[in-house]
């Protein structure tokens, strides 16, 4: 049975599944021209990028949470992550958002993705597509099929998340996702203590996410990547986070190279004030406010920090 719903499946262009290097699969969107995930491995960024900054062990009193996964995709780091909450015993009250429902067929349709999955994890991921969403004892889930930009408000105001995980394309492809409005209202959806966790270390993001009122910890380079100096951002509110792995710790504070990015022209925001704007607008927009500030540019930053 094919679901009915409302999706834009011309916004992705072409979409090419690939192996990735840990064994699971992933897409490229020719439009973006850029893959889902990093060649590392779908799941293993699932993994290292989201669930890991996660910090489940932080909801062991706690009987539920609320999780948002702001382009869901395949569903990855939503699958990852419910296979830990079940794991714990903790409930799951789930909400996502995606523009295009091609890429989780896709990924259903491959025997490979369907197996690296729990049959009880599997079965949601299922439900999320053939019936967007799911109701049952341990949790239950909605996704909002649409732009993220106007189905965020369909979510009842009233309702705040523990987590909300973003992973769009990289910003200065896919800004409408990225930009200072949009991640403000992310930002006011948090609980107190609550984190936005993303793969993004772009300085734009950041500078946003902190005028939004969160505190801004690097994510440490993974094992692969150890040439970048981060590999993405965590965004908490009002809560100071101390070291979690002891010797082993995968998030800390910036560094004075990374405070000092935040004050380039590559922290100049992506702005979008009437949500409704193009990438093309945006990315516009931003470029003619870079070129008449008086901010430092990157390629100093780059040429004292990089070389
Ligand atoms: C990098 S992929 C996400 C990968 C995903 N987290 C996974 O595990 O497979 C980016 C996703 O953002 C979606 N997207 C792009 N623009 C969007 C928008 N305006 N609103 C909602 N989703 C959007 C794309 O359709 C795509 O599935």
């Amino acid at each position: 049975m094919e679901p009915d719903r409302k999706s834009n499946s011309t916004k992705l262009g072409d979409l090419r599944n690939h192996i990735t290097e840990d064994g699971s699969i992933s897409l490229e969107s020719t439009y973006f021209q850029e893959s889902f995930h990093s060649r590392y491995g779908a799941k293993r960024e699932a993994k290292e990028k989201f669930l890991y900054p996660a910090e489940i062990s932080r909801f062991k009193k706690k009987t539920s949470i609320n999780v948002l996964d702001v382009c869901l995709g395949m569903g990855y780091n939503s699958g990852i992550i419910l296979e830990e909450l079940n794991k714990a015993s903790i409930r799951i009250n789930w909400s996502g958002l995606e523009i295009d429902t091609r890429p989780l067929k896709i990924a259903l349709s491959s025997s490979l993705f369907r197996k690296s999955w729990s049959p009880e994890v599997l079965k949601i991921i299922e439900s999320i597509y053939y019936f967007n969403g799911w109701e049952e004892q341990a949790s239950k889930g909605e996704v909002l099929w649409g732009d993220a930009r106007k189905t965020l408000d369909e979510i009842p105001e009233n309702i705040k998340f523990d987590l909300i995980f973003h992973d769009g394309f990289s910003p200065s492809k896919c800004p409408e996702v990225w930009s200072e409005e949009f991640l403000t209202s992310l930002a006011k959806r948090l609980i107190n203590g609550g984190r936005l966790i993303t793969y993004s270390s772009a300085a734009a993001i950041r500078a946003s996410l902190k005028r939004a009122g969160l505190n801004i910890y690097s994510l440490l380079p993974v094992e692969k990547q150890k040439k970048q100096w981060s590999s993405g951002t965590l965004a908490a509110k009002g809560e100071v986070i101390n070291s979690p792995f002891q010797g082993n710790q995968r998030w800390q504070a910036l560094t004075p190279m990374e405070e000092e990015h935040l004050l380039t022209r590559a922290a100049i925001p992506y702005r979008d004030p009437t949500r409704k704007s193009t990438s093309l607008e945006i990315i516009s927009q931003r470029k003619i406010e870079q070129q008449a500030s008086r901010m430092i540019s990157s390629s100093a930053w780059k040429r004292k920090w990089l070389n």
